[in-house]
């Protein structure tokens, strides 16, 4: 329902509403107000109406069982659940398509000819109270897919349809988004392809599940590691961690709590403003137990080792999607 100040809502379709679409989607279907809204009174408000679609009967029940408060329900916000068969209805009535189904799935999906048809059929042309009365916005969270590869799955202009008739953003949410604390990437659009509003829009859609960030295009393969990977990163270093402290007697259940608690308390302190070198200079005392450990992880090389891992990710990022379909992981001279 739109105020008096307020366009009225867009419709979304989530187009493989799996574990990152059902994270979205709880957050957009969320009423709470976000601490860091944008968007202002000229742009359109967040969705209301929802359609999710997924693939096997087993996802499509888990979702319906998830969302089945609701489902059930006939006032706004309205979910709408629907097997992949129905891709080209939902995206045909959708404002904003969200295509959260896996990267590989991508190629087919988009080169579906009754996909195509739908993506290309603004709905201004049809219906005469168009809540969104421009191109459908197509908001990509497929890792490794840049806006151009998307495009160029994207059918040639006709006559009749033009490619103008849908924008891309590109963004990259992480895995926290399940707790609502991801960071997610938005990347700015090249000047011109995208409206600023549904930028704004798109924001303002990825506070519901957490912080965002925007992202230049030739930065998005950095912040695909540093937003995206950190936290297998930081998985790897909690498993050393705690292992050294079983090693030496601790409980490993009671270790894992302690850490997490830690890596919350360091993250708000970060999140703050203290600047990481303070962090080290401030729990080291001359003699103390924490320089000695320290001394161990700069003997072996620690920093080099985890630069040296952040700059491969994002060699690697850079070379998925590649249309050739080689593996990029494998040993380099
Ligand atoms: N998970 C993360 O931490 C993370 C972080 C950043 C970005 N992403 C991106 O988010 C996307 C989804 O990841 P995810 O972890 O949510 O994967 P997921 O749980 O496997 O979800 C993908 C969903 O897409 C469905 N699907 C596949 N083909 C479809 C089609 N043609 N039409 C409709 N639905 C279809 C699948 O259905 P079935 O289960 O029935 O096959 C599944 O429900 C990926 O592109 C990934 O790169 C994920």
């Amino acid at each position: 329902m739109s105020t008096p100040n307020q366009s009225p809502s867009p419709t979304l379709a989530i187009i493989g509403c799996g574990k990152m679409g059902t994270a979205i989607l709880n957050g957009l279907l969320d009423t709470q107000p976000t601490t860091t809204t944008t968007t202002t009174n000229n742009n359109p408000s967040l969705p209301r109406t929802f359609i999710a679609t997924t693939r096997s009967p087993t996802s499509l029940q888990r979702l319906k069982t998830h969302f089945q408060a609701t489902t059930t329900t006939s006032t706004s916000p309205t979910l709408t659940i629907l097997p992949s068969t129905s891709n080209p209805s939902a995206i045909l009535t959708a404002d904003i398509i969200l295509l959260a189904c896996d990267p590989t799935d991508i190629p087919s999906l988009l080169t579906d000819p009754d996909i195509q048809t739908s993506l290309l059929t603004n709905i201004s042309t049809s219906t005469t109270s168009n809540p969104f009365p421009r191109p459908k916005l197509l908001i990509s969270i497929a890792a490794g897919w840049t806006t151009t590869a998307l495009l160029s799955l994207l059918p040639k202009p006709t006559p009749t349809h033009t490619q103008k008739n849908i924008h891309i953003i590109r963004t990259l949410p992480n895995i926290a988004a399940e707790i609502a604390q991801s960071i997610t990437a938005i990347e700015i659009p090249s000047p011109g392809t995208v409206l600023p509003e549904d930028v704004d829009l798109a924001e303002e859609m990825f506070q519901k599940i957490g912080r965002t960030v925007r992202v230049r295009p030739e930065q998005m393969d950095t912040f695909t590691v540093l937003g995206g990977s950190t936290p297998a990163f930081v998985g790897v270093f909690v498993e050393a961690l705690v292992d050294g402290a079983v090693a030496v007697g601790f409980g490993r259940e009671e270790g894992r709590r302690v850490v997490a608690q830690v890596l919350r308390g360091v993250g708000d302190l970060l999140l703050g403003g203290e600047h990481p070198a303070l962090l080290k200079e401030r729990g080291t005392s001359p003699g103390g137990c924490t320089m000695g450990g320290l001394m161990v992880l700069e003997e072996g090389g620690l920093r080099g080792l985890v630069a040296r891992a952040v700059r491969e990710g994002v060699t690697v990022a850079g070379e998925m999607g590649r249309e050739d379909g080689k593996l990029v992981n494998g040993t380099r001279n």
